[in-house]
């Protein structure tokens, strides 16, 4: 497969964004060009910011999957499509051809047929990183069917949230899963997910640890004795679902500023023209590459780059089950030395963990197939980023500062590996096709901020950067669409503070060379390992315990995690064992969202600092919470001032 819209030179890019800007209609209309359609578009875009409405190649129709595997069987139905690396390093790892894959995606979704799945349906997904999760994830869509992963780290409570929000009539799980040394009871916690959820007619369940589970009659069977039925009907192929390409592809699930996660909605055919697009160019794949992303599927991460970009590449893409530190820190570099990975996309927090284990894992490792390195999910520091390019890339390496969301579907602002100049910390210019700007608390645009205004490139501000809230101004293909179910909140969240912009929730930085350098989220949204979890969730979790009257969440900066929780409550119960009592705290946080909300660090107060209209002072808890001994700023508009004090004595 070769890549005609392959950027290959800086002037290319500068081309290609320049027009991507002047026509993009034209610009997106010849990328899709390369896509296998069942019916192509009769308008390339349609949108307004108000609606919001973004419908791209409307009337087009396609199945994602015939992209991402049929298409790919003629000329490199040998070739690895999947390498799969298992938690355990002694069990064997498991490489599946584009034919072997197309095969197994075929099965499953006659499996899913079988058990009555329909086009249109919901299908939730809660599995161990192996192959059968990507493919099911494949095989949903192969019938149209809408799936709803969700991340083997959260609880029960979060997963029947989802599963009702979105009313999801099938389950797909495993008995257990296994990360590092700790098993996870996956088939458990579904069941207690489902006994709030009515709308679940049938469980599918992968045989991988072999825990004992429990299967309920009429409503749970076994994958592997599915898979034997439909062999017994003589594995009839199972056609590609012609689908609109404005058709829902899946729903993910993200945390907010507000209580509940919104189902985030990616449709067909955009969402597949920009993973491919951006994979394509950002990692500058070249045919035969060993790619690993060592995210999670249950996140976006792994949907656009472990899964559709890769594939409908006819990339090699490589899943691994475990985790960084096990069997020990350099479990890495092993991958990249056994399978001679070419391309490397972690995280900042996986970067600066497996810093802190020092040189020697590093050492012995031969780490000369790399050629790519890249990074995702926060900002990364300059010494972090130094490390990865120093002792993983030996220098040699450029570093993809990837930014981007949920939300987006794709990569937005990141440099072209080897291409466009990278720069530490910072994701550095925008995607072709993408419209960054930067607007000030009034929603002004910043001078200098812009890099596509009237049209035309423009480079960074004369002298300082400037600093400002990012927006985008233009659809770009993979925009969000809706939030499932409830429209109102996607335009009220993304559109409604800025009208006629989509708002990221990040501030951001650009430079004279027109760099951006994204600081953060401004909202009451905090970034842990990477992972996104908003204040309001984890306050109403610590608030369903008993004896806590009230909370206040706020993040602070974290060697490892970048961000950590803390947690100020008041808590009238039993505070005779305060040890307990923090206990008791995150182990409900982790009921009722997951292990991955647990907070740091819980400060038990009298009472929070609120204005008189009974607002909470969140500047000031995050003040204290991120060390500041000195001036906490105005604190005149107290309610009682004197609260102030003492939290501040009581930090921890
Ligand atoms: C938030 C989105 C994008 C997939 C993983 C996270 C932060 C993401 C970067 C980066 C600085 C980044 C932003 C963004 N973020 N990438 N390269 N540099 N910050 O997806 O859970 O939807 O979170 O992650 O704050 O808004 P997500």
């Amino acid at each position: 497969m070769s890549y005609p819209y392959q950027i290959r030179s800086m002037e290319q890019y500068q081309s290609e964004y320049k027009k991507s800007v002047e026509d993009p209609e034209g610009f997106w209309a010849g990328i899709a060009g390369n896509f296998s359609w069942h019916r192509k578009w009769d308008k390339v875009l349609d949108w307004n910011f108000t609606d919001p409405r973004v419908k791209w190649f409307s009337g087009a129709q396609l199945n994602i999957t015939e992209n991402c595997l049929d298409r790919h069987l003629a000329e490199r139905g040998d070739q690895p499509a999947i390498i799969w690396e298992p938690n355990d390093p002694e069990e064997h790892y498991r490489i599946l051809t584009y034919k072997e894959l197309h095969f197994k995606v075929c099965q499953f979704a006659q499996v899913l047929k079988n058990n009555g799945a329909r086009k249109g349906d919901r299908i939730c997904i809660y599995m161990p990183m192996v192959p059968e999760l990507a493919i099911a994830v494949l095989a949903c869509a192969r019938i149209g069917a809408i799936h709803s992963v969700v991340f083997g780290g959260f609880s029960a409570q979060s997963i029947a949230d989802r599963i009702q929000d979105a009313q999801c009539n099938i389950v797909i799980t495993s008995d257990g899963g296994q990360r590092g040394n700790k098993g996870i009871p996956l088939k458990s916690v579904i069941d207690d997910a489902l006994v709030q959820c009515p709308s679940v007619k049938k469980v599918i369940v992968l045989t991988r640890t072999r825990v004992p589970v429990s299967m309920i009659k009429g409503r749970d069977t076994w994958w592997e004795d599915e898979i034997r039925k439909v062999e017994t009907q003589g594995n009839p192929v199972c056609p590609a679902e012609p689908m609109e390409a404005e058709d829902m592809l899946f729903i993910l699930y993200t945390s907010g500023s507000t209580g509940k996660p919104k189902g985030v909605v990616h449709t067909c055919g955009g969402y597949m023209v920009y993973t491919n697009y951006t994979f394509v160019n950002v990692f500058q794949y070249q045919p035969g590459d060993v790619y690993f992303c060592t995210a999670d599927i249950g996140w976006i991460t792994g949907h656009s780059y472990i899964v559709y970009g890769p594939l409908s590449a006819g990339a090699t893409t490589l899943l691994f089950e475990g985790i960084p530190t096990y069997p020990d820190a350099g479990r890495f570099w092993d991958i990249v030395d056994k399978f001679k990975v070419n391309i490397l996309y972690t995280a900042p927090t996986a970067i600066r963990s497996l810093m802190g284990f020092g040189p020697d894992y590093v050492k012995s490792k031969d780490l000369s197939s790399l050629k790519v390195l890249g990074t995702v999910g926060e900002p990364i520091n300059e010494e972090a980023w130094h490390w990865y390019h120093e002792n993983i890339g030996k220098g040699r390496c450029p570093i993809v500062d990837t930014w981007w969301q949920t939300e987006t579907g794709g990569i937005l602002i990141s440099n072209l590996a080897g291409i466009t100049p990278h720069k530490p910390a910072h994701a550095t210019l925008p995607l072709p096709g993408v419209q960054p700007l930067l607007v000030d608390e009034k929603g002004e645009p910043v001078p200098g901020s812009d890099a596509a205004r009237d049209g035309v490139w423009h480079g960074g501000a004369s002298g300082e950067p400037v600093a400002g809230n990012l927006c985008i101004k233009f659809p770009f293909p993979s925009i969000i669409r809706t939030t499932y179910g409830d429209h109102e909140r996607c335009r009220q969240t993304y559109f409604a503070t800025y009208p006629g912009l989509y708002f990221t929730g990040d501030g951001a930085l650009r430079d004279a060379e027109g760099n951006y350098r994204i600081t953060g989220r401004v909202d009451d949204v905090l970034n842990v390992s990477g992972h996104r979890i908003g204040t309001a969730e984890v306050e109403n979790a610590i608030n369903m315990h008993t004896g806590v009257v009230e909370s206040a969440v706020v993040g602070y900066p974290h060697d490892i995690k970048g961000q950590g929780i803390y947690a100020y409550v008041i808590f009238n119960g039993d505070k005779s064992d305060p040890v307990h009592v923090r206990q008791a705290i995150v182990q409900t946080v982790a009921r009722i969202i997951g292990a991955i909300a647990k907070p740091d660090k819980i400060q038990l107060v009298s009472g929070l600092p609120k204005t008189r209209s009974g607002k909470i002072m969140r500047r000031i808890l995050r003040k204290i919470a991120e060390g500041e001994t000195g001036s906490l700023g105005d604190t005149s508009t107290l309610l009682d001032p004197g609260v102030v004090d003492e939290i501040k004595a009581g930090r921890l």
